[in-house]
């Protein structure tokens, strides 16, 4: 095959591309920095066009037209694994939905019951072999590409080349168009006193070569920096970040101890600034794999000494995690912490640490309540939470009954809540 004269073939344009999307569509486009940027920038414009047309939005951090609530758009709506503020924005306006689903199955449920039939990509330019890298997000693409009827990839010379199942050949693709563009990007969150707090309760549980998972939000940045002293640690996670870079750049990850996929960070995502898209180019130390495979439990589970570590945004006496939602409000979604919480546990030796701070910022808010706010997300079941730290300490939930749980988590709440705390818990009988 002569690949030069097969690109040249497929080459079109965005117009082209627009053409093409006719009424009921479902359209799946990569996550994160593999958005298709030059087609969902101009979406919107086929709205008169078009009727029911359904665009997967997951992990959404680029800014569209057709996301943004002040632009009347009525037949294209979207449906998401995981909000972002896009979904945040049209979720009251009824043109974004959930589709509440643990990561690991996202392909196998979303194939089964809602099959787009046109995939997206933002890949890098061809090499002499034919491949382009899907280079950011192997979450559900290759799965999704495969089943799809159409294949578009957008080539943006800007994005680095990550090793792993991330390889896409001219072969499997319908249309390609060319648009060079910088890859949405995101400041590391600088943790403040109180993440930093956390971060050091959370130093103690880890031991060196300890293979770790962290999650979104600014607390998991605070602890990869109190990791620096640690030895020998292995990173199998869904999220590759910033902290995580660092930690891998000084020395403190060698992948050396891992029981599975020794010697390589595994990672089903990246998400930072360009020094960690840099940081990723071509970089051998670093697999890129299929969320169905990183996420699944058991997977995750043939790593020894796996300590899984996340954020929530409420907890009540008995355990019980909302990571997803403010009362009724969709804030973003399950991802995989009920995945990496499982794995670890299952894990010899494994352990899990949800953090969070004890307050909202304002310190008005206690996060930690009796029970979950009505309409509020159990993401993590209090059968299977272990670990809850705040500011103020470590609260242990394995083996502990639900007055030693609710005793326990008041000792880490903010002072000031706690005699409240303790109040509601003897009047909801929560013992
Ligand atoms: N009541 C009311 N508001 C609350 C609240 C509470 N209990 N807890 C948080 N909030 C508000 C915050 O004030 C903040 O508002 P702002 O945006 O106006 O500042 C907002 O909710 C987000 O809270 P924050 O603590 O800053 O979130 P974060 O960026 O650290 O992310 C999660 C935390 C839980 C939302 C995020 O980690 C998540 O989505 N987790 C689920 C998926 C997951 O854990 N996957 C694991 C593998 S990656």
């Amino acid at each position: 095959m002569d690949f030069q004269k097969e690109y040249k073939k497929k080459l079109v344009t965005v117009d082209d591309i627009l053409a093409k999307i006719k009424s009921n569509d479902i359209i799946l486009p990569a996550l994160v920095g593999c958005e298709p940027t030059a087609v969902l920038q101009r979406i919107h414009e086929i709205d008169n066009r078009v009727e029911n047309v359904r665009i997967y939005a997951t992990l959404e951090f680029n800014q569209f037209p057709f996301k943004d609530p002040n632009v009347d758009v009525k037949n294209i709506k979207t449906m998401s694994y995981f909000f972002g503020a896009g979904s945040r924005g049209l979720h009251p306006l009824k043109r974004a939905t959930l589709l509440p689903c643990h990561l690991r199955n996202f392909c196998s449920f979303g194939l089964e019951s809602k099959r787009p039939n046109i995939f997206m990509a933002s890949v890098t330019p061809m090499d002499r072999f034919g491949y382009f890298t899907m280079s950011l997000s192997q979450v559900l693409e290759r799965p999704f590409l495969e089943a799809a009827d159409m294949v578009v990839l957008e080539v943006n010379d800007q994005m680095p080349r990550v090793q792993g199942d991330t390889m896409v050949h001219i072969s499997e693709v319908d249309y390609i168009y060319e648009h060079s563009h910088d890859i949405v990007s995101i400041a590391a969150q600088k943790p403040g006193e109180k993440e930093k707090k956390i971060g050091k309760y959370i130093a103690d549980f880890v031991e060196d070569g300890d293979t770790f998972q962290l999650g979104i939000g600014a607390i998991p940045n605070a602890v990869a920096e109190s990791m620096m002293q640690k030895k020998d640690l292995g990173i199998h996670t869904e999220m590759f970040t910033e902290g995580m870079m660092e930690l891998m750049q000084a020395g403190v990850v060698t992948n050396r101890k891992k029981t599975v996929h020794r010697g390589k960070t595994v990672a089903t995502f990246a998400l930072g600034s360009k020094k960690l898209y840099d940081f990723l180019h071509d970089n051998p130390a670093i697999a890129m794999l299929e969320g169905g495979y990183v996420n699944n439990p058991y997977v995750i589970a043939q790593n020894n000494n796996m300590i899984s570590i996340n954020t929530t945004l409420q907890v009540d006496l008995t355990g019980q995690c909302c990571s997803e939602s403010i009362g009724n409000r969709q804030y973003s979604g399950i991802g995989g912490q009920t995945d990496t919480v499982l794995g670890a546990l299952m894990s010899p030796n494994g352990r899990s640490v949800i953090a969070l701070l004890s307050t909202t910022k304002d310190e008005k808010i206690s996060k930690i309540t009796p029970f979950l706010t009505e309409g509020a997300a159990v993401t993590l079941s209090r059968n299977d939470v272990d670990y809850i730290v705040t500011e103020y300490g470590v609260a242990k939930m394995r083996g502990m009954s639900i007055a030693e749980r609710a005793e326990n988590l008041i000792n880490i709440a903010h002072p000031k809540f706690r005699e409240e705390l303790k109040a509601s818990a003897e009047k909801l009988h929560i013992w």
